[in-house]
């Protein structure tokens, strides 16, 4: 193979937004060839450009048109056509969450474990930001010690009742599976493991519908805790304006911050646990250096991962991000809702088989009747760098 023939599953803000860079050519030895859409009227642009049209998914997968897709429906579809995909014997790309649940994840990743000669990649572009690769070499160098204490307020997700409105899936337990976790913050979960590992435990505190006419979680304060005793918290919402987004991990070596697009770390000179151990004083601190980091945003971070897919696909590269990874953010998301539904603080892994349980639950008594209006267009590129 050459080149990779590829399908789009899902032609709504992100799938019509991948086309866009895929027709411009901006991935090489790529072929758009073929698009798919239960909305008829978001196909139309494509008919004349040649491509093939599809009105179901699992047409698409079994067309023998493509060799790999990307699947940018709504949640609950990426896992039941990400396993049609891979059983059909196509490369897969799924947008974020790779499931709307962990029991999902799992058995998109059995399914994968199945056809392991088939590349499977996930959508988190924040894997591909300077900002964030910065964070991570100062933590793999050592240069931020072990850590201690993090925290990320990401309370700048806001939406308004009309963002809501635009989709019957959205901010629903049956058309989504969550809100503003699985949804908004799963970039955000994702490079929070990424670069810290996961928690050992979770508290999470979630109010439904806090801020909108919406069934599923709106404002989130989660406690977590690590293997080796570092605390965390992660604080999120779609309904405070102006919010914040302030991301900080603290180390025995130092504390970097990242917020409003500046990333600076304050080292100490010397670890602070060794400082406490053999100072003779009671009132002194580790002296410090301050760095301001410097990043440019990444130009085309979804082009990029793309690029990084079709290279795998061809020539074997390794994976930015290997589909298995996405569970970890799944698992996150539906932890600290978990933890909230019951009122308990919940050890990870997850029971996954009783979450699922919990949420067929709240599937099964929704009462939320939903008006969908379209939306106004704008330009929802505007959340990328977050
Ligand atoms: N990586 C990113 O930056 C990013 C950005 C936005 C959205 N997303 C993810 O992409 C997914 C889609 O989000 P969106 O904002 O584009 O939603 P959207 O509602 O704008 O579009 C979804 C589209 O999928 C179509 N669809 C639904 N079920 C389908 C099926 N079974 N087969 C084929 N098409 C189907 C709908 O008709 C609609 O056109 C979500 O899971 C979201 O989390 C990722």
């Amino acid at each position: 193979m050459k080149r990779v023939r590829l399908g789009i599953i899902g032609m709504g803000n992100i799938g019509g937004y991948h086309a866009d860079y895929l027709l411009a050519g901006k991935v090489n030895r790529c072929e758009l060839v073929a698009v798919c859409s239960t909305s008829p009227n978001k196909l139309e642009n494509y008919k004349s450009k040649g491509l093939k049209i599809f009105d179901d998914g699992e047409k698409l997968i079994r067309s023998g048109a493509v060799d790999a897709v990307i699947i940018a429906t709504p949640h609950y579809q990426h896992s039941s056509l990400g396993i049609a995909a891979l059983e059909a014997g196509l490369h897969l790309m799924s947008e974020k969450p790779i499931a709307a649940h962990k029991a999902d994840a799992e058995r998109l990743i059995a399914a994968h474990k199945k056809n392991k000669k088939l590349v499977f990649a996930a959508m988190f572009q924040l894997r591909t930001e300077p900002r964030y690769l910065k964070i991570q070499k100062l933590i793999q160098n050592g240069e931020l010690g072990d850590i201690v204490r993090l925290s990320w307020i990401i309370t700048d997700w806001y939406r308004t009742e009309a963002y809501y409105s635009s989709g019957g899936w959205r901010a629903t337990w049956k058309g989504e599976g969550g809100g503003v976790l699985l949804n908004q913050c799963l970039h955000n979960l994702d490079t929070l493991q990424w670069l810290c590992g996961m928690p050992s435990s979770v508290r999470g505190f979630c109010q439904l519908g806090r801020y909108h006419n919406i069934e599923v979680e709106d404002n989130v304060t989660a406690y977590l805790e690590y293997p080796n005793g570092a605390a965390g918290v992660f604080i999120t919402s779609t309904g405070e304006s102006p919010g914040a987004n302030r991301f900080e991990i603290a180390g025995t070596r130092g504390k970097v911050v990242l917020e409003k697009d500046k990333l600076t770390f304050t080292r100490n000179e010397v670890d602070m646990i060794q400082f406490s151990k053999t100072s003779r004083a009671g009132f002194l601190k580790p002296d410090v250096w301050n760095v301001e980091i410097p990043f440019e945003n990444s130009a085309a971070p979804h082009a990029t991962l793309m690029q990084n897919f079709i290279d795998a696909v061809l020539d074997d590269a390794a994976l930015i991000v290997p589909g298995a990874d996405g569970i970890h953010s799944v698992e996150l998301a539906n932890v600290m809702l978990y933890s909230s539904l019951i009122g308990e603080t919940v050890k990870l892994p997850m029971d996954s088989a009783a979450y699922e349980k919990k949420l067929k639950q709240l599937i099964a008594g929704s009462k939320l009747e939903k008006k969908v209006v379209e939306a106004a267009n704008e330009d929802f590129t505007k959340s990328f760098h977050r």
